[in-house]
């Protein structure tokens, strides 16, 4: 990052000089020298030396992408004015000692990006640097003496190293420092000593790294401390080491292995407002953890192995996140989180959730209730998010709902956002929506609806859906007018789907429509009018296996004449030759079917099982004329959908046409539908099945 930054200034430096003047003098071969600044770039040469002849006034020295391998004592020793030295992407492995002696000016120096093992004590004693950034090189160690008390320095990046040592005094006595990064690293521990004097160190990252031990004190100098980045490392306990960063506002200590918070962990952090103490192995908050911390907003605990979270004093607090932790019971206390506005609670063991459980959340704005045992197991109270009326986002995926749990949502009137992806629902009654007045966005990925219609009809008592999200179901057929005519949807997803077939007046009505995703589905091809009467703004058809013959010459058609190619990215799989190429590149010409006659589909279902014995499986017939060839949904009597693309253990249909069901139960019998789709029409034949015990 640091190296991208400066690599933008010296570009930008760059281009304002290239209009400068160029002095023709000694300048060495292969390299720009300008007198502004007056600087030196070698950029891409194949040398393997600090070249020699540079103008001796030069403050400014950039030799980048070069071969460079060694830098040794003298190579910049004819610049005394030198202030800036970038010398990254090389390959320099060695800095001999005395390297940048008498090098008084130097304040910014590059190394990133090579190979280099070892900075020397000493290294800099007679340089004034205030940026040094040696990221992405092979260092191991920082003995004291290389930084120690350089107290002009106000930034070290020391990132993608393999410092596993750091001597006791490290970057001790540096007073203007600011910023310290030693991302990436395998430091094991943080020496008392190491930060002394930092007194104007605002962020210290320090994530990756094999840290377990911080001796107590190490930050006890770091008063001005803002960010500290501790994320990634080995850390069982925080007892003792924040104490007194009073200005500290963000802390990671995410991925470590703390094991508990007592009352004086956090109690110094005052000024704390976003705090990360996700993925360790906490188990225990004591009751008085989070005194004086009233400003905290953002407070992430998911991942550990809480069984008991106490509220207390969480004033601020906005945001918590407690999901996939060990709690039995919601959080202690709520009266004491005034201000919390999201609650995540998922992959908790909840045993039960109270009526009016979240009523002392004044300002609860978002509950995450995904896999939660109370749920999974119905033993939640269903008047539990009543008495919460700034309520307004549920999330309860994988749950294994298999029916829409209308009863959880009793009080669910001002309730916007619904998140119900991940579980088994297939079908809706008609008043399961009834409560839900205010809702404007329900999310139902991955669920096991083959067919619409149930859930159409439910949608008839919601007026208006800023998004509809049914991606992952395995819905096989979208039918004439699939939602009601009075609901306005915004945004449709029907992606990853196993849709076979498009009705041509599918979305009529839908005249407020601004985006649908169709993508991922088994669709061949696209009704000549489907879009003609909507304005949608943005449409994906990625995905689908398009047959630009015949079937797709009136939705051609209509793409040219009203000028609409470039909304609609239609890329053929079929007919073989055509495979790759986009629909409008193809003429309309050619868009023809080897058909001898032209024809809707015709069903014949002579042949069918007519009576099954339960246990046995059944064979039902549907032998389509037509073409070209049709698309062939089976209804059952239950009202699921099957294509030939659908994924059922008892519900197969053959490539034939036919519908095979696995053993047949008695609740199979009933009357199935088949129905054949092509450009031409649709027709439909209904078969009988009889299944006796
Ligand atoms: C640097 O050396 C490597 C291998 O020795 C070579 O592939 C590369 O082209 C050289 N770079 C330049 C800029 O000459
Ligand atoms: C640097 O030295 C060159 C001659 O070596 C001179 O032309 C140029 O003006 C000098 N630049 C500055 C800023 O002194
Ligand atoms: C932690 O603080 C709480 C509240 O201030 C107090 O009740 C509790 O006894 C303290 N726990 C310990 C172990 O000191
Ligand atoms: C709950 O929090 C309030 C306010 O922080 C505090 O006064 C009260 O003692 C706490 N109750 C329990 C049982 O910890
Ligand atoms: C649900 O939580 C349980 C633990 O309570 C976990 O084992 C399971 O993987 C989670 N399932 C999902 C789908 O997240
Ligand atoms: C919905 O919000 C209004 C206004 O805030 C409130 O009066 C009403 O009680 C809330 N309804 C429910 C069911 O929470
Ligand atoms: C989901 O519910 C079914 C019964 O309806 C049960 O057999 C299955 O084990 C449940 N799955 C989970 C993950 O709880
Ligand atoms: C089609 O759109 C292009 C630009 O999007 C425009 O230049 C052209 O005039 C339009 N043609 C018609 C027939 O509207
Ligand atoms: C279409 O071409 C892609 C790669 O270009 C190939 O993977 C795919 O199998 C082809 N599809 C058909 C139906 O030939
Ligand atoms: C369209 O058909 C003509 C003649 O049959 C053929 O030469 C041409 O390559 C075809 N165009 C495309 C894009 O397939
Ligand atoms: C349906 O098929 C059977 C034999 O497969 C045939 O005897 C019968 O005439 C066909 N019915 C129609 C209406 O074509
Ligand atoms: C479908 O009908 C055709 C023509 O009537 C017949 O030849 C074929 O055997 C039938 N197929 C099935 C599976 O009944």
């Amino acid at each position: 990052m640091a190296l991208l930054t400066t690599m933008a200034t010296i570009l930008s430096l760059l281009l304002l000089l290239t209009f400068a003047p160029m002095v023709s003098l000694a300048c060495p071969h292969g390299c720009k020298c300008y007198s502004d600044v007056p600087s030196v770039h070698c950029y891409y040469l194949g040398i393997t030396t600090v070249p020699a002849g540079f103008p001796p006034n030069t403050t400014l020295l950039a030799i980048r992408h070069c071969n460079i391998t060694t830098l040794r004592r003298g190579d910049f020793s004819g610049m005394p004015l030198l202030a800036t030295l970038y010398l990254d992407w090389n390959n320099i492995s060695t800095i001999e000692l005395g390297t940048f002696d008498g090098l008084f000016h130097l304040k910014s120096l590059a190394i990133g990006g090579n190979r280099v093992g070892k900075l020397t004590p000493g290294l800099f004693k007679d340089n004034k640097l205030t940026d040094f950034d040696g990221s992405d090189n092979r260092i191991e160690a920082i003995p004291s003496g290389v930084f120690t008390n350089h107290s002009s320095l106000t930034s070290l990046i020391l990132n993608d190293n393999r410092i596993s040592m750091l001597g006791t005094a490290a970057f001790a006595g540096l007073s203007q420092l600011v910023e310290i990064q030693i991302n990436d690293n395998l430091i094991p521990r943080l020496p008392a000593e190491a930060l002394k004097g930092a007194s104007k160190l605002w962020t210290l990252s320090m994530p990756n790294n094999a840290i377990s031990e911080i001796e107590e004190s190490a930050f006890s100098d770091c008063t001005s401390l803002y960010n500290l980045d501790l994320s990634g490392n080995l850390l069982t306990t925080l007892e003792g080491t924040l104490k007194g960063l009073s200005n500290l506002n963000s802390l990671l200590v995410s991925g470590n292995r703390v094991l508990e918070v007592t009352n004086s962990t956090l109690t110094s952090l005052t000024s704390l407002r976003d705090c990360w103490l996700d993925n360790n192995k906490i188990r225990k908050i004591e009751s008085g953890a989070f005194k004086g911390m009233g400003n905290l907003n953002n407070f992430y605990l998911g991942n550990n192995d809480l069984e008991e979270m106490p509220l207390n004093e969480l004033v601020g607090v906005l945001k918590l996140d407690l999901a996939k932790n060990r709690l039995q019971t919601p959080p202690l206390n709520m009266t004491a989180a005034p201000n919390l506005a999201i609650l995540m609670l998922s992959g908790n063991p909840l045993k039960s959730l109270a009526p009016s459980q979240f009523a002392s959340l004044k300002s609860i704005f978002e509950v995450d209730l995904d896999n939660v045992t109370a749920l999974r197991e119905h033993t939640m109270d269903p008047r539990a998010l009543c008495g919460a009326p700034t309520l307004q986002s549920v999330s309860m995926n994988n749950n294994n709902f298999t029916s829409f749990p209308k009863d959880l949502l009793t009080c669910a009137a001002n309730i916007t956002y619904l998140i119900l992806a991940g579980n088994r629902m297939a079908k809706f009654k008609r008043d399961d929506f009834y409560n839900m007045r205010n809702v404007v966005q329900v999310d139902f990925t991955d669920n096991s609806i083959t067919n619409i219609s149930t859930l159409s009809e439910a949608l008839e008592s919601i007026t208006f859906l800023d998004y509809l999200t049914l991606t992952g179901n395995p819905m096989v057929f979208l039918p004439e007018y699939v939602f009601p005519a009075h609901i306005e949807i915004n945004n449709l997803d029907i992606n990853d789907m196993k849709l076979r077939a498009v009705d041509k007046d599918a979305f009529e009505w839908m005249g407020k429509l601004q985006s649908i995703d169709m993508g991922k589905n088994r669709l061949r091809f696209i009704p000549g009018k489907l879009f003609a009467n909507i304005s949608v703004e943005k449409v994906n058809l990625d995905g689908n296996p398009w047959q630009c013959d015949c079937q797709m010459y009136e939705f051609a058609q209509w793409m040219k004449n009203s000028n609409m190619t470039e909304k609609f990215d239609v890329v053929c799989e079929g007919p073989e030759t055509l495979n790759g190429t986009y629909l409008s590149e193809v003429p309309l010409k050619n868009l023809t079917c080897d058909c001898v006659h032209y024809q809707a589909p015709t069903i014949n279902t002579t042949g069918s099982d007519s009576h099954v014995q339960a246990g046995q499986r059944a064979r039902l017939v549907c032998n389509v004329t037509g073409c070209p060839e049709a698309a062939v949904i089976w209804t059952t009597p239950l009202g699921d959908a099957f294509s030939e693309d659908s994924d059922d253990p008892r519900f197969s249909v053959l490539p034939d046409g036919g519908l095979e069901i696995h053993k047949t139960k008695i609740t199979d019998a009933g009357m199935y539908i088949c129905t054949a789709i092509n450009y031409l029409g649709t027709s439909q034949e209904s078969v009988s099945l009889k299944v006796t015990v």
